[in-house]
């Protein structure tokens, strides 16, 4: 049964919240256990239904997933990995984007792979087609069956040249997934660089793997035939901790963000400035604060790392809805994220969508009716309303526009945000927000 946030807006949040690992990273670390022969130990694990999905189909491939009853950490053996019955697996259909990347690991332990439809947030079409074909590419034989994909190999995994069209963080994860205990050398072009991966690629390197970054978005990856297990602390959730960020500003807040590391948020620690937000940056995490005064507006794009990530888009937008004159923000990862700017304009928010590219940099979605920009006037005050979440960030987003509005705002589908965001009720409670939970008509807070 799906839980309804009843807020009453107009608290400024303030206190201190921690940020665990990666949302991003974490499931992809607990996948990358597979390959090794030897169990591995994961630290820095969030409470989150990504991790939740990844341990039940490791379980169901034989894999021992032990969590630490205090601290969390989770210990991964994979010496029993097996079969698992495809209808088992698919009662996971729908539920997130990993599965997909089981497909390497899977066929290095046990031979081949069965692969759910797959889930996610809804903010675009999110084909998988550059994960099939890196999977091909190695030498992979996909077999689209009616409830999910069947994937063999029956000669192995051989290392192979592979450019990407676009630098996707899934396609970019898979290759490395795959190549590390392929036969041969895999050269990956177009790769994308993203903090997370950079962390994957720090653990694959302590299970034994060769892998090297070069400048140009280029990875090569020298196959070996065993891997080791790791232990390994994951990065700190970024998207969270910038999420946090713009809910300190749409309310007139003061967040100190345990956990946030400067170094994996520099493009967003500029906007935030530019935006006239109030930051100390320490070494265990940094303080975001609203100066008082008011916020300026930007001009955005959001792009693959070093830009402007995408899932920093969407919390910022409310922030802008807040700043004084007219922001422009480019979407260029996906195609369709401004969907949730629907209930904000029923808040009170004016802003305008267009299918143009209103950026410095014409993007994909340009010439073909995607409606991927959006023109922000502000500052507009927002008065409560329902609205039902439709995403993990726009959710958050609405989240926090309703904290900040007028009056009392109805939240249905939350359970989409605890996706993404650890405890996120107890955190709002910390920091002094007014609101409820219901699930029908019990009051759960
Ligand atoms: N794309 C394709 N074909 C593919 C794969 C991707 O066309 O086979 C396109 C996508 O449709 C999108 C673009 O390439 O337009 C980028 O997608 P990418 O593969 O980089 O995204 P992802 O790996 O599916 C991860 C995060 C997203 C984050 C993106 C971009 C995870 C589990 N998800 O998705 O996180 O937005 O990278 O950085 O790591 C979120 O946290 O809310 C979230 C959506």
């Amino acid at each position: 049964m799906s839980r309804i946030l009843t807020v009453r807006g107009g608290v400024p949040l303030k206190g201190r919240i921690q940020v665990r690992g990666a949302k991003n990273l974490v499931p992809k670390a607990m996948v990358a256990a597979l390959l090794g022969n030897a169990p591995s130990t994961l630290r820095n694990v969030p409470e989150i239904k990504d991790v939740e999905v990844v341990t039940s189909l490791l379980q169901l491939h034989g894999v021992t997933v032990v969590k630490d009853p205090v601290t969390g950490d989770l210990t991964l053996d994979p010496a029993n990995a097996k079969t698992a019955s495809s209808s088992e697996i698919n009662t996971h259909a729908g539920d997130s984007r990993i599965p997909i990347l089981l497909c390497g690991p899977l066929i290095h332990s046990i031979g081949h792979a069965f692969i759910p439809d797959l889930g996610g947030c809804k903010i675009g079409d999110r084909p998988i087609d550059y994960h099939l074909e890196v999977l091909r590419k190695f030498g992979a034989v996909v077999d689209k069956t009616g409830g999910g994909i069947l994937i063999s190999a029956p000669h192995g995994l051989k290392g192979t040249k592979i450019s990407l069209p676009y630098p996707s963080v899934g396609a970019t994860e898979q290759v490395l997934l795959s190549a590390t205990r392929a036969e041969g050398i895999t050269e990956l072009s177009g790769a994308a660089t993203e903090p997370e991966i950079i962390d994957l690629i720090a653990i694959l390197q302590k299970m034994g793997a060769i892998i090297s970054v070069q400048t140009d978005r280029t990875i090569r990856i020298e196959g070996v035939n065993e891997l080791s297990g790791y232990v390994h602390t994951a990065l700190p959730d970024r998207n969270e901790s910038a999420s946090w960020a713009s809910a300190a500003l749409v309310t007139g807040g003061d967040i100190y963000v345990e956990g946030a590391s400067q170094r994996d948020m520099m493009t967003f620690v500029n906007t935030f400035r530019k935006i006239g937000g109030g930051m100390d940056i320490h070494d265990d995490g940094i303080r975001f604060y609203h100066k008082g005064g008011d916020l300026k507006p930007l001009v955005l794009e959001t792009d693959v790392h070093p830009g402007f990530m995408t899932d920093w888009q969407q919390p910022l937008v409310v922030a802008l809805t807040q700043a004084e004159g007219v922001s422009i923000v480019h979407e260029t990862v996906y195609e369709n994220r401004f969907g949730f700017t629907n209930a904000l304009t029923r808040m009170g928010a004016n802003i305008q969508l267009h299918r143009e590219c209103l950026g410095s940099v014409p993007c994909r979605f340009g010439q073909r009716n995607f409606i991927h920009s959006a023109v922000i006037s502000g500052s507009t005050p927002l008065t409560g309303t329902t609205i039902d979440v439709p995403d993990l960030r726009g959710g958050f987003s609405h989240m926090i526009a309703a904290l900040a509005a007028q009056g009392t705002s109805t939240v249905t589908g939350i359970d989409i945000i605890s996706r993404g965001y650890e405890k996120f009720t107890a955190k709002l409670d910390g920091l002094g927000a007014d609101f409820d939970v219901h699930e029908s008509s019990k009051v759960l807070r």
